[in-house]
C-alpha cells in the first residue's frame, strides 16, 4: 500500500509538493514517502504525542521544521486552523479512528477545506464486506467509502489499489 501511495505522487508529475499526512502515527508511510521522493514537503498530523515523537525519531534525518509535526485531534472542528493549504493530503487506516462511519463525511469535506486548488486526496483505509473487516459501524463498504467522498464535494473518487482488507480512493 505504501508503494501505492508513491506511485500516486509520482503521478502528479511534481516533486515538491506539500502534503499532509492525517493520522500519521510513528510515522511509518512519512518515512517511505521521504525515502522514495525526498523533495515532498511533509507535515504529520496525530493527536497522540507519543507517536508524534516516535515519528520525530524515525525522520530524523530529514530534518523536518517542528512546525510540520501537528499535534491535534481530527475531531476537533478547528483542526485546520492556521495550516494553510497542502497539493495533497493522505490518510493511512486512520479514517475508521472517528469510531462511527458517519463522521467520514464531514471528515473529508474539512479535508477538502485544506487542499490548494487541483490538490488531490488519497485516502486508505479498511473496507467492511466480503474480504474486509466485519464491523459495518466502524468500517465503510467500498462503496460507502466513495459516496462518503462524493458526498463531502470531491468531483472524481476512484478506487486506485486494494491490498488485502485495505482499499485506496483517490479523490479531487
Ligand atoms: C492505525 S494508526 C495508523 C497510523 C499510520 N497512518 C500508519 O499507517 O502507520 C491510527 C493513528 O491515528 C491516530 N488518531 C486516532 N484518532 C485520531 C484523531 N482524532 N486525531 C488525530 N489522530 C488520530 C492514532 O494516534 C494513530 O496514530
Amino acid at each position: 500500500m505504501h508503494q501505492a501511495f508513491v506511485d500516486q505522487l509520482r503521478g502528479l508529475g511534481r516533486a515538491d509538493l506539500r502534503v499532509l499526512d492525517l493520522g500519521a502515527g510513528p510515522g511509518f508511510l512519512a518515512e517511505f514517502l521521504l525515502r522514495h521522493l525526498p523533495e515532498l514537503k511533509m507535515s504529520l498530523l496525530d493527536f497522540s504525542e507519543p507517536m508524534q515523537e516516535l515519528a520525530k525519531a524515525r525522520l530524523k534525518e530529514y530534518a523536518l521544521p517542528q512546525g510540520r509535526f501537528i499535534c491535534r485531534s481530527f475531531k476537533d472542528p478547528m483542526w485546520r486552523q492556521g495550516l494553510g493549504t497542502f497539493d495533497v493530503v493522505v490518510t493511512n487506516q486512520a479514517v475508521h479512528e472517528l469510531r462511527h462511519k458517519r463522521y467520514a463525511e464531514a471528515l473529508h469535506c474539512q479535508v477538502k477545506g485544506v487542499l490548494s486548488t487541483g490538490g488531490v486526496y488519497l485516502v486508505c483505509d479498511h473496507f467492511h464486506g466480503d474480504g474486509g473487516m466485519g464491523n459495518d459501524q466502524l468500517y465503510m463498504t467500498i462503496d460507502e467509502q466513495q459516496d462518503a467522498l462524493a458526498g463531502a464535494g470531491f468531483q472524481t473518487v476512484r478506487q486506485v489499489h486494494r491490498a488485502g482488507t485495505l482499499v485506496m480512493h483517490r479523490a479531487a
